[in-house]
């Protein structure tokens, strides 16, 4: 089945076409093309993402990607959009100014790539910017007379932790094979969350946090260190050059308590006051804080789940979302995964932030539940897994 999946839930605007065969988890997957343009330097001003002004970008490069996934695949049809096709069009793109015109030129130029379903991003993320993604899912999915598959950012991410490090060189991949009960860690911009599952699809949230997610942690304590939005990467490379924490001491929100719950923005405010009380920060100084800040995120994080497997007798630990680029995050999971002597299964480094192959692989695995592109498709900002 070749699936042409989309994610613009929040920064990222990317484009996948892929080749999945097999009853899941027994699966093949081929990422035939995969495009994506970040946003991330649109946002730096704002210090974080801004949804109108991610809503407006993801419009304007989509053609853009479009058109290059288009472009380098010959299997392409060439339908005519007849008059209501593109009335519909026009009404579902009506508030994105031109996108409409620039598809339905786009679609007589170079024709469109033979695929047999859409599958699109229709939450957890921001509403504006989802609903930039399904309408022209939508578009896609009634130019081309396939459906529609409605699908979760987060169970992206989850399936992603079990594609391979060489998933991207054009051959046909088997995932993972997953052994149950798992211990799902998702740890991105938005969310912080711990999952046990017993069997694919059945989810059952045993922890998350009460405030802010790790990412949001990373990215605002960064912004007062004074470094540019996303902070998380920013803050591991600065890590990387400090000597040691010394006297920049920071707190490990929640870590002792009986439960799998998160907090982080305790460490907000005591990262705030730590950085007022020493100022001027030295350059050695920002490095130790980068590294104390680091360690106190991922000594949590990695204590949490490490109780949540050992509790839940696990077979197999699984990381996926954007902090888990996190070269000492991933480093860390993996001896713990090692003691406990469970499997462990960490989204290749291309995957981990926001991609639409995770979306084009739910979307395989949901395939049931797939729509017409006329039907009621919801952005939903809250979706949980
Ligand atoms: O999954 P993602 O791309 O978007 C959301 O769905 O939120 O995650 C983005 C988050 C940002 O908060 C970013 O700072 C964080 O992932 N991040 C990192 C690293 N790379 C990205 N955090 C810590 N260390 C990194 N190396
Ligand atoms: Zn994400």
């Amino acid at each position: 089945m070749r699936i042409l999946s989309i994610e613009t839930s929040c920064d990222e605007t990317a484009i996948s076409l892929l080749e999945i065969t097999g009853e899941f988890p027994d699966i093949q997957v081929q990422v035939i093309d995969s495009k994506l343009a970040s946003q991330v330097a649109a946002h730096q001003e704002y210090g974080g993402v801004y949804p109108s002004l991610a809503k407006r970008l993801h419009a304007r490069n989509f053609p853009v990607l479009l058109e290059q996934i288009v472009k380098n695949n010959e299997e392409t049809a060439h339908p005519d959009i007849n008059a209501s096709q593109k009335k519909q069009i026009q009404e579902w793109l009506t508030r994105h100014d031109g996108l409409a015109d620039k598809i339905f030129t786009l679609v007589k130029k170079h024709g469109i790539t033979r695929v047999d379903a859409v599958a699109v991003t229709v939450g957890p993320g921001l509403e504006p910017a989802l609903w930039v993604g399904i309408n022209i899912a939508r578009s896609l999915a009634l130019i081309t007379d396939v459906p529609i598959v409605p699908t979760n950012h987060m169970e992206g991410h989850l399936l992603s932790t079990l594609v391979p490090d060489d998933i991207t060189d054009g051959g046909t991949h088997h995932l993972k094979e997953v052994a149950f009960p798992a211990i799902a860690l998702l740890v991105s911009g938005g969310h912080t969350e711990l999952t046990l599952m017993d069997k694919w699809r059945s989810y059952e949230k045993i922890g998350q946090t009460r405030d802010d997610a790790a990412g949001e942690a990373f990215d605002k304590i960064g912004r007062l260190l004074g470094l540019p939005y996303p902070a998380g990467p920013e803050i591991a490379k600065l890590a990387q050059s400090a000597q040691k924490s010394g006297k920049l001491s920071l707190p490990r929100p929640m870590i002792d308590t009986d439960n799998f719950d998160f907090s982080f923005s305790g460490l907000k405010t005591a990262a705030a006051r730590t950085i007022e009380k020493n100022q001027p920060l030295s350059e050695e100084d920002r490095s130790a804080f980068a590294h104390e800040l680091q360690q106190a995120i991922i000594e949590v994080l990695t204590k949490k789940t490490e109780i949540a497997a050992r509790k839940t007798e696990a077979e197999s630990i699984l990381v996926g979302g954007g902090v888990s680029a996190n070269q000492l995050l991933r480093s860390q999971l993996k001896s713990v995964a090692k003691d406990l002597q469970t499997d462990f299964h960490i989204a290749p480094p291309t995957l981990t932030t926001d991609n639409a192959t995770m979306i084009g692989l739910a979307g395989y695995v949901n395939r049931d539940k797939r729509v017409q592109p006329r039907s009621d498709i919801e952005a939903s900002s809250r979706l949980s897994l």
